[in-house]
């Protein structure tokens, strides 16, 4: 039957199939993906569904009936295993072959494992999917302390939901402040004040040396120096590793993620690859990492990514531009961050106390906008971004500069 087959059902393989059916692709689409039940979105694991604010049906990106309306074929529990490039032919787990016009690889990213002794016992887990969030979910009800491993999104998300619940919570970060990967320091700074008045407590620059337990159920941790936390679950959220060995083991370049060009294309035209899994050339990388590419891992990149894609297959090739952004909700705070920026840009404060943006420049540009609970900044930033209108660091430190007329001028 041939056509597209996408290895795959998150967020970025569920948006191919889809962006392919709205772009006029007529022939036969499967979307396979490893997971059960339908194509789900993952933010609410570590927010509202985690917080019992919605079920896992609200979880569903679309309903059954849309993927047949839609001639998506697809199969959940179905595992890819090797491709078989010079036939076109994707070899499932069970031993079944299924011939492709074009593969598509939106394979996603799993969570890092934290390499101690202990990690495997009862009450440690991660957070990726919605099996692990129903575990979660019951751990939560029975814990009393909670240690999160690893300041990053799902340690924050996850710590400002257990402290919601009065449970006792310290995180534990290897590097100096919070979200490092991705927003400035002033932010940090903000979130680690804002979670401290909600009762959690921080540990930076610390190494876990050690999961404690007994008869096989953490009891705590150890940190490189000897501290000791007690703990009934321990959470670990300690960043992703790309799911890219389909491809290596195809013989595809990969290098922290399959490595595509301009149009997410991979060196086997026949083979695209997009999402957490994907590391593609980016305008807004260029100074920020040695070669301009970048792996990104959010949801605007997986649908953004996945349009483009879906457009190429449907005759109407582009090289991938969109504007990077991305949000995080802790507690009753917003963080949403447009652009990407490193760790040596400047920062720009505008606004103060609960609601402030923070503009980050590189050599005079702006590269990036961090907006806490001002959502009119993070949306001009966007446009500001797309556009590359020109911004100052003095223009945007001016509380009288309207940035909206800036924004407007230029669109
Ligand atoms: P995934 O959604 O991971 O999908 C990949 C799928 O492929 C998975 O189902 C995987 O099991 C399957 N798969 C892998 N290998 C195979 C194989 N060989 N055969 C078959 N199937 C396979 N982003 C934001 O922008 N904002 C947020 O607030 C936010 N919150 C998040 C909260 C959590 C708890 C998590 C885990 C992520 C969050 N993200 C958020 C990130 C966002 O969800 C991801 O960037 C997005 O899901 C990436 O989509 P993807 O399709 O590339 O990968
Ligand atoms: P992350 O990369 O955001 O953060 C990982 C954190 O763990 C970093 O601060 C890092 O310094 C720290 N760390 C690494 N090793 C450590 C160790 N041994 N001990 C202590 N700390 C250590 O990754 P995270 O939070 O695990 O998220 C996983 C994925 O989920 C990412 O793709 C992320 O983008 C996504 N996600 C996104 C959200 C959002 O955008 N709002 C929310 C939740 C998850």
């Amino acid at each position: 039957m041939s056509g597209t087959v996408i290895v795959g059902g998150g967020q970025a393989g569920f948006q191919v199939a889809a962006s392919l059916r709205e772009a006029g692709y007529a022939d036969p689409v499967v979307l396979l993906g490893d997971e059960p039940g339908l194509p789900y979105q993952r933010p609410p694991l570590s927010k509202a569904y985690l917080a019992g604010k919605t079920d896992a049906e609200g979880l569903n990106l679309r309903p059954a009936s849309y993927l047949a309306e839609h001639r998506i074929l697809h199969r959940p529990e179905t595992r890819a295993a090797r491709i078989e490039r010079d036939a076109r032919r994707l070899i499932l787990a069970d031993g079944e072959s299924l011939g492709y016009d074009h593969l598509v690889l939106a394979t996603g990213a799993r969570n890092r494992a934290l390499p101690v002794p202990g990690a495997d016992f009862a009450g440690v887990r991660q957070l990726r999917g919605l099996a692990d969030a129903d575990h979660l979910k019951e751990a939560l009800a029975a814990a009393e302390r909670v240690v999160v491993v690893g300041a990053g999104f799902i340690g924050l998300e996850f710590a400002a939901v257990a402290a919601a619940r009065g449970l006792a919570v310290t995180v534990v970060e290897a590097a100096a402040r919070p979200m490092a990967r991705a927003v400035s320091a002033e932010t940090g700074a903000f979130f680690t004040a804002a979670h401290a008045g909600w009762g959690v407590r921080f540990v930076f620059g610390a190494g876990v040396e050690a999961i404690l337990g007994e008869a096989g159920r953490a009891t705590g941790i150890r940190l490189a120096g000897g501290t000791e936390l007690r703990a009934d679950l321990v959470l670990v959220g300690i960043g992703v590793v790309p799911n890219a060995e389909l491809a290596a083991e195809a013989g595809l370049a990969v290098a922290d993620g399959i490595r595509v060009d301009a149009t997410l294309s991979t060196d086997d035209p026949a083979i695209s690859a997009l999402g957490d899994c994907a590391r593609f050339p980016s305008p807004f990388a260029q100074g920020l990492t040695p070669d301009g590419s970048v792996r990104i891992e959010s949801v605007q990149n997986a649908i953004d990514q996945a349009r483009c894609v879906a457009g190429r297959l449907a005759g109407r090739p582009a090289a991938y531009g969109a504007v990077p952004w991305f949000w995080s909700d802790q507690g009753r705070h917003k963080l949403q961050i447009a652009g990407l920026s490193g760790a040596d840009d400047a920062s720009v404060p505008r606004g103060s106390g609960d609601a402030f943006s923070v503009f980050r420049f590189r050599n005079g540009t702006l590269r990036a906008v961090e907006s806490v609970n001002r959502a009119g900044d993070h949306m001009i930033a966007r446009r500001l971004l797309a556009a590359g209108t020109p911004l100052s660091p003095e223009q945007a430190a001016d509380p009288g500069f309207d940035l909206k007329a800036l924004a407007s001028a230029r669109a």
